[in-house]
């Protein structure tokens, strides 16, 4: 089985951004210096991907742009290394550009790329979902559906009160200790109705026949076309859907806390920033003291409206 296409979903509005997002896409707020959609790319063209298909809508022309060719100025700047990775991903796949015509959720996204794919399963990779790992993510989904032949998805574990943020898949059987079959899969449950704390986390290899089932979806959780109830008729009509629990760290960068973190860590990771940023760390910890310390001798001092009362 050849898994040659990945659908990268980038039609979404990302309100939790605003402004930021007013005019500019989501998918290229940096994590450093290199836009959330490149590592994505780079992670597909390391895996084997040949062509991506992006899914963009309204003010996301800059995704386009972004890799029509890499920037000769990197060089210049001394990033050989950042030109290279980019160039390679330019260079070893294609970019084809979908519109979809409304943000009417991911499970529609993904639908509005169905003319693109034939008799062949298919990689989605979400943007705002980042995992880094000697192997990359959407790379161990495709090992196991080539091996099973079947419908894979990406899983991790998530804490008992996140569950109602995700999908959440319940497990028919478990082959390994990361590896299970999937019983049933639930659209953003509550704790009480959660058939476990694992959760979807923005991979998955799928047969075609995912996209007969959008086209008959109805809408679900938010008044979206939701990818997971597809999956879940894909189980309905008989086809197997694996989990494995990807290897790796995830960051989860489609809010603001959550970009933040990932920049943190990125930081703390790197050659040339790990050092700097340590120890702009170590002094915002002081002052953090010095703050907590002021604020704790505040609330001692009686304030003035309570003499009054
Ligand atoms: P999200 O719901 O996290 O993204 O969708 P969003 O809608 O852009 O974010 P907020 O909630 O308004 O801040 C997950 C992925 O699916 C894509 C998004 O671009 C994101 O990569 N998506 C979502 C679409 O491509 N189209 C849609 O209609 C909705």
């Amino acid at each position: 089985m050849v898994i040659a296409k990945s659908i990268i979903p980038a039609g979404g509005l990302g309100t939790r951004f605003l402004p930021a997002t007013k005019t500019m896409p989501k998918e290229m707020l940096p994590i450093l210096d290199k836009p959330a959609i490149q590592y994505i790319a780079e992670e597909g063209a390391k895996s084997g991907i040949k062509t991506f298909i992006v899914i963009t809508g309204k003010n996301k022309k800059a995704i386009e742009d972004h890799f029509d060719s890499p920037d000769t100025r990197l060089k210049d700047k001394g990033k050989e290394g950042c030109f290279e990775s980019l160039n390679k991903v330019i260079e070893s796949t294609n970019f084809v550009y979908i519109r979809q015509k409304e943000a009417l959720g991911l499970g529609h996204a993904v639908w509005s790329a169905s003319h693109l794919i034939y008799k062949e399963h298919v990689a989605i990779m979400l943007p705002d979902e980042i995992i880094t790992g000697p192997i990359p993510a959407i790379a161990q989904l495709m090992q196991i559906a080539q091996q099973e032949k079947c419908n894979v998805v990406g899983v991790q574990e998530v804490p008992l009160d996140q569950v109602s943020k995700y999908g959440i898949i319940g497990i028919k059987k478990q082959f390994s200790p990361n590896l299970f079959q999937v019983k049933e899969l639930v659209e953003k449950p509550s704790i009480a109705n959660a058939p476990s704390n694992l959760a979807l986390i923005g991979r998955y290899v799928l047969s075609p026949n995912i996209f007969t089932m959008l086209g008959e979806s109805k809408l679900g959780v938010g008044g979206e076309i939701q990818l997971t109830d597809a999956m879940q008729n894909l189980l309905y009509s008989g086809e197997k859907v694996f989990a494995y629990k990807i290897q790796g760290n995830r960051y989860d960068i489609g809010n603001p806390l959550g970009l933040l973190k990932a920049n943190l860590d990125f930081a703390l990771r790197h050659e040339q920033y790990s050092g700097p940023v340590m120890e702009y760390l170590k002094n915002l910890e002081k002052d953090m003291i010095i703050l907590e310390g002021q604020a704790s001798r505040q609330t001692l001092v009686k304030p003035k409206s309570a003499t009054l009362l």
